[in-house]
């Protein structure tokens, strides 16, 4: 065979395929799926939250050991009052549930985003969650909640300032590496995919440093209707994809 001519063998089975350490997902589409059948936007947020734990926990038994989801950006505290009551009850009853229901899983629960716009019941939650979760072993679960990649790297960037007036690091020190450990994913790994269903082909403002080299799979189906297949189908098509990461 030529040398040249050396093709990846197409891989069609997630058996086989060599998965990726941390997947993000933007569960984008609820409106619309909403919309068709004629009901509320909140109807398709709750049918989202529920692919949400069907997901979450299909990535976490195919052994995914990092898993951020965008939950609520920045952005979307534009939305009717109506809209937002529902999506923070659905965050309420989400977290409610994870404490009383998942004592013994092995799931780490984390928050990024900025925290301190939530009510305190919700912020309380999300620090039950983290505490009863941090010592576990399993995949780590990102929930992106009023998160936005450019609010991340504004925090991140007066921190550093700070830490370089008061003498705790040095300009000529400050690398990638240091600006990465200053996000709210400081300690994991960049996503290697990140899946948007509901055909848009934007970033919406996520993950923006993390995913300078993510391989991008948008996906024609709402989020809603996003089945385990459809995660299945990602995970090949990523596995297919030649990754050079500006090399060649
Ligand atoms: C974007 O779809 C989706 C959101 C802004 C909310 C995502 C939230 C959930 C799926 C619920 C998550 C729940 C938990 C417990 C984490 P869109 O409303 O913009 O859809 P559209 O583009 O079709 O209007």
């Amino acid at each position: 065979m030529a040398f040249f001519n050396r093709k990846k063998p197409e891989l069609t089975d997630i058996s086989q395929i060599e998965l990726p350490a941390h997947i993000g997902i933007i569960m984008d589409g609820n409106g619309r799926w909403a919309k068709k059948r004629g009901l509320p936007r909140s109807a398709g947020h709750s049918a989202g939250a529920q692919t949400f734990r069907k997901i979450a926990r299909y990535c976490s038994d195919i052994g995914i050991k990092h898993l951020t989801v965008y939950a609520f950006s920045t952005e979307n505290w534009r939305r009717p009052e109506k809209e937002i009551n529902a999506l923070m009850k659905l965050f309420k009853e989400y977290l409610e549930e994870a404490l009383r229901d998942f004592k013994d899983d092995s799931i780490v629960l984390k928050f990024i985003g900025d925290r301190t716009a939530f009510s305190p019941e919700l912020l309380q939650l999300m620090e039950e969650n983290e505490e009863e979760s941090k010592d576990r072993d399993g995949m780590v679960l990102n929930i992106a909640m009023n998160y936005g990649g450019r609010a991340e790297l504004v925090t991140a960037m007066q921190r550093i300032a700070a830490d370089v007036k008061n003498d705790q690091l040095s300009a000529d020190a400050i690398t990638e590496q240091v600006i990465s450990d200053y996000l709210y994913t400081s300690g994991q790994p960049d996503p290697d995919l990140i899946i948007r269903p509901s055909g848009e082909h934007r970033t919406s403002n996520f993950l923006l440093w993390q995913s300078a080299y993510s391989e991008y799979v948008i996906m024609d189906v709402l989020w809603p209707d996003f089945k385990e297949e459809h995660l299945n189908q990602a995970l090949i098509e990523f596995a297919n994809r030649n990754r050079r990461f500006g090399g060649v």
